[in-house]
């Protein structure tokens, strides 16, 4: 993500594209395809629009809010289609223990969602960060570190196997530069743990997709160029790698613009792997004014409107849904209302603006018969 200190600038475009957000929401509501939503029925619209899903990232400490749980299970799949943990599926929650695994908390979000007939995006195997005490406190040589992260992967996903859409499989592997980032993988395996991890991941869920996921891959620049040389390399060494997920955590006003996040999807994709849009937000200042909540309508809208445009971006995946659970006042002191739900579960115009973005798609012949 971008660092917190770049500060906001322009908030001029306020509104223009979605100058009548009440009126407009009316309009989608209606179309919708469930009408006892209160919501735009937004993964029913991107389908129409030719995308596999528009999702959310959740967590299970708000699983228990009733009214939260009725946004993302009780709408499915109508509002939400696809569901990401954001933190139970991670080593620190899967393997606490060496070769002690738990499954628990990554069930009771994949469970449910299933039930609801939403898709898991599984997220993720190998990170630098969240790893539990046991696996950063050791001294490993290659050859056992190796196989202490092929024995993860066999057991985790074997566990979903067949559950998952897509595994995130490496996360964030890389610098802002393009240099692999120093972690306790890179350093002591290099970059074979890359490779590595695929292979494992492809040997225990054939059918699951298999990403690398990251941020500031949005647009193009140094880090989506060493991302895209990545997957370039795994193909050349015939390494199964199917997607490329782009976290898309965006501050309000300096959200890459339309032309180049389109151009950045078309590079990976050119590659032969799918995209998805895997983490998105866009954080304001806060206390939020009307006018920066109206310019994050208009950057959601640009990033849906990216994807929609590019064959090969499969959907769309936001990170939480509602203000009071979102990660970022905890992680960028002076921002926040960074979600599509204010923390009382009303809309914001990002709501109306991505359905806008859908629906207009949908009304369009040629895109609608793209896949
Ligand atoms: C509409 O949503 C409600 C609440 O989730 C659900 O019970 C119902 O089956 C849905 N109807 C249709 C037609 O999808
Ligand atoms: C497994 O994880 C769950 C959810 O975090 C936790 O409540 C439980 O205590 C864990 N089980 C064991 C045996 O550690
Ligand atoms: C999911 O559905 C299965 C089969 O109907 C059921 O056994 C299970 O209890 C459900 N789990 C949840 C979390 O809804
Ligand atoms: C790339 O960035 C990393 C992390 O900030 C830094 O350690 C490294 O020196 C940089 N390398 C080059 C060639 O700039
Ligand atoms: C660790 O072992 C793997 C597999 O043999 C190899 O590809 C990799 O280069 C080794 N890493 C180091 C730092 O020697
Ligand atoms: C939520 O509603 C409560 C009670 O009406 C109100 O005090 C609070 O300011 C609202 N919060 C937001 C973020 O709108
Ligand atoms: C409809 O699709 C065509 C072909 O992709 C595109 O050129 C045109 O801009 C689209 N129109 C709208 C209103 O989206």
């Amino acid at each position: 993500m971008k660092a917190p200190s770049q500060l906001l600038t322009t908030t001029l475009l306020v509104g223009a594209a979605f100058a009548a957000p009440a009126r407009h929401y009316k309009s989608v509501a209606k179309r919708a395809a469930n009408s006892s939503l209160p919501v735009p029925a937004l993964n029913k619209l991107a389908q129409a629009a030719g995308l596999k899903y528009f999702g959310t990232a959740t967590d299970n400490p708000e699983l228990p809010n009733a009214e939260y749980s009725q946004y993302l299970f009780g709408y499915a799949p109508q509002l939400f289609g696809q569901v990401t943990p954001a933190n139970s599926q991670k080593w620190d929650a899967t393997e606490p223990e060496q070769n002690v695994f738990n499954y628990t908390g990554g069930d009771a979000i994949i469970q449910p969602a299933l039930n609801h007939s939403m898709i898991a995006r599984c997220h993720n195997l190998n990170w630098y960060n969240q790893n539990p005490e046991w696996l950063t406190s050791g001294t490993w040589d290659n050859a056992t570190l190796i196989s202490i992260l092929q024995n993860h992967i066999a057991n985790v996903v074997g566990h979903y196997k067949g559950q998952c859409y897509a595994w995130d499989v490496v996360n964030e592997a890389l610098n802002d530069n393009g240099t692999y980032r120093s972690d306790l993988w890179y350093d002591t395996i290099g970059p074979a743990f890359i490779p590595i991890a695929f292979q494992a991941a492809a040997a225990a869920d054939p059918n699951a997709k298999l990403y690398y996921n990251d941020y500031n891959i949005e647009s193009p620049g140094a880090k989506s160029t060493a991302a895209q040389q990545l997957v370039s390399s795994l193909k050349a060494q015939g390494i199964r790698i199917d997607g490329v997920g782009l976290q898309s955590h965006f501050i309000g006003g300096e959200t890459p613009t339309l032309d180049s996040q389109v151009a950045n999807m078309q590079a990976f994709t050119a590659l032969g792997v799918e995209v998805a849009v895997t983490e998105l937000d866009v954080r304001v200042s806060t206390p939020a004014t009307d006018a920066e909540i109206a310019q994050q309508a208009t950057d959601y809208a640009t990033t849906a409107q990216a994807c929609v445009n590019v064959e090969g971006c499969v959907g769309l995946t936001v990170w939480d849904f509602d203000d009071q659970y979102s990660w970022v006042p905890g992680t960028f002191p002076g921002y926040g209302a960074a979600d599509l739900f204010d923390a009382n579960f009303t809309a914001k115009p990002a709501v109306a603006s991505i359905a806008q973005v859908f629906q207009s798609a949908a009304a369009n012949a040629t895109k609608h018969t793209r896949r």
